[in-house]
């Protein structure tokens, strides 16, 4: 039998874990992607959902990912073959690994993208550009962004080559120390833009559009939408809270941990939704407007607010700053698989890992102009497909994989001993990973499969499951291992 690879290092303490998997789950999911869908489905009951799968199914997921992780000390792809070799499991669960890696790849293929539009925003926002600009000149400014092949290249480059630059120097400590006061910083301008929104006249329209539901405006489709965000968000099903958890040592506890963050990722994206709803309101637009949804209002905020040029250039710097904590956390689980398991230096696989998402990206970049009308999935373009089978499918299909394998192949004293939860408490997580998130993100893929909109994606990933169990039956010679 082959020797465990294993990661080295540690996080100096708990709380500098909890900071920098803070900064893994809050990024673009909660300032840019929440409001937006929140608003494309319709509010209240998306919102509601959306919670209960954070409760249900999220925190759940995370203590799983960190277990696995802990125990695993490896990437993602290693970690899994260490504890199914631990637990006497078969070695095609090192294939819940892979699915990780690629869907961080993929994420980080249009959040990069994305990202370069809060770097454009700043620079325009440091100019002054926003002074005194109104709804609608907002709007021709995004428009204009959009339409620009290389202006949308240009600022995606920069990004992608940030976060390669700090992923080659292997900068923990540099990502540990920004990350301490990143979060606060981000914290304290959205309790301004909170007060602002409070003087908007809109700020109850807003909280009643977040937080009433209406469930008339529920489609088994914004189910999906909700859970698959919900992992999103949490940075879950793919490996990176995996990889950060590898780094934690035995006497902290990852319970705690897992708390937090999920605390306070919740937290700053209903603060967002909040501000941002309060001037869609006051400026007639429209609360479905989509990916821009983010970039056409909060401008209009900074340029009417006293003080608004400096908050506006802090704001889209520390959404830039957000952003790269969460790309480094996607594509860390590559880079340290690349590392450890296929012996390449950490800044040859940093390099070559960021060209590939580089390259994807362009897709991203085409889908909002030359390709606006091409579609790769039915009615889906390039960003949306990409959004969709990573959010919506690669990563609630890891999340369900891994507490199934938590429930059913580790042994219970491994679990036991990691979370150190009092005997109840324990059988309550046994109980929702064993039966209510598994069931739960079952249904919702059932469902979605005898949607005709989300057919063709589901069928795939049946035959891509199928495929990964045929393989495995064929390399143990048709011998199950346990
Ligand atoms: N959680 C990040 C966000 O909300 O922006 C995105 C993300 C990071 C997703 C890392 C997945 C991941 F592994």
């Amino acid at each position: 039998m082959s020797q465990l690879k294993l990661s080295k290092g540690s996080w100096s303490t708990q709380s500098v874990f909890i900071m920098a998997a803070v900064g893994s789950a809050v990024g673009l999911g909660n300032l840019w992607k929440f409001p937006y869908i929140t608003g494309e489905y319709g509010g209240g009951a998306f919102v509601l959902v959306y919670l209960f799968c954070i409760l249900l199914i999220g925190i759940p997921v995370l203590f799983s990912e960190f277990i696995l992780g802990r125990n695993g000390k490896a990437n993602p792809v290693q970690a899994m073959a260490n504890v199914a070799r631990e637990n006497n499991g078969s070695k095609a669960w090192a294939a819940l690994g892979f699915n990780g890696v690629l869907a961080g790849l993929l994420i980080l293929s249009f959040y990069s993208v994305i990202a370069g539009w809060a770097l454009f925003y700043f620079v325009e926002s440091v100019q002054g550009k926003f002074v005194g600009a109104d709804a609608k000149a907002v709007g021709n400014l995004f428009e204009g962004l959009l339409g620009s092949q290389v202006e949308l290249i240009f600022w995606h480059s920069l990004f992608a080559l940030t976060t390669i630059v700090i992923v080659a120097k292997g900068l923990k400590s540099g990502i540990e120390k920004a990350i301490n006061f990143l979060m606060p910083g981000l914290f304290f301008i959205l309790l301004i833009l909170l007060g602002y929104a409070t003087t908007t006249g809109y700020f109850a329209q807003s909280f009643e559009f977040l937080f009433k539901p209406d469930f008339s405006k529920l489609t088994w489709n914004a189910v999906l939408v909700a859970m698959g965000h919900a992992f999103f968000t949490l940075s879950l099903g793919m490996g990176s809270m995996m990889v950060y958890a590898s780094y934690v040592s035995k006497q902290h506890s990852i319970v705690k941990a897992g708390l937090w963050i999920a605390f306070a990722d919740t937290i700053i994206a209903l603060l967002a939704g909040l501000v941002i709803f309060s001037i869609v309101f006051a400026n007639g637009l429209e609360p479905g407007a989509g990916p821009g949804l983010l970039f056409q209002t909060l401008p209009v905020a900074f340029g009417e607010m006293a003080g608004g040029w400096l908050f506006g250039s802090l704001f889209f710097a520390l959404v830039v700053m957000a952003a790269l904590s969460s790309a480094i956390s996607l594509i860390e689980p590559a880079v340290s698989w690349f590392e450890q398991n296929w012996a390449m230096s950490r800044i040859k696989a940093a390099w070559l890992l960021g060209a590939i998402v580089w390259v994807i990206g362009l897709g991203t970049v085409l889908s909002f102009n030359a390709w606006a009308d091409l579609h790769f999935l039915p009615e889906k373009s390039f960003f949306d497909s990409i959004d969709f089978i990573t959010a919506n499918i690669m990563l609630p299909l890891g999340g369900l994989m891994m507490t199934i394998f938590i429930a059913w192949v580790m042994k219970k004293q491994v679990v036991e001993a990691e979370l150190e939860l009092q005997t109840e408490l324990l059988n309550v997580f046994y109980f929702i990973i064993k039966w209510i998130a598994p069931i739960a993100v079952i249904i919702v893929f059932a469902s979605n499969l005898v949607s005709k909109e989300n057919l063709w994606p589901m069928i795939a990933v049946s035959i891509g499951v199928y495929l990964v169990y045929l393989v495995n039956k064929v390399r143990a010679g048709g011998v199950a291992e346990r």
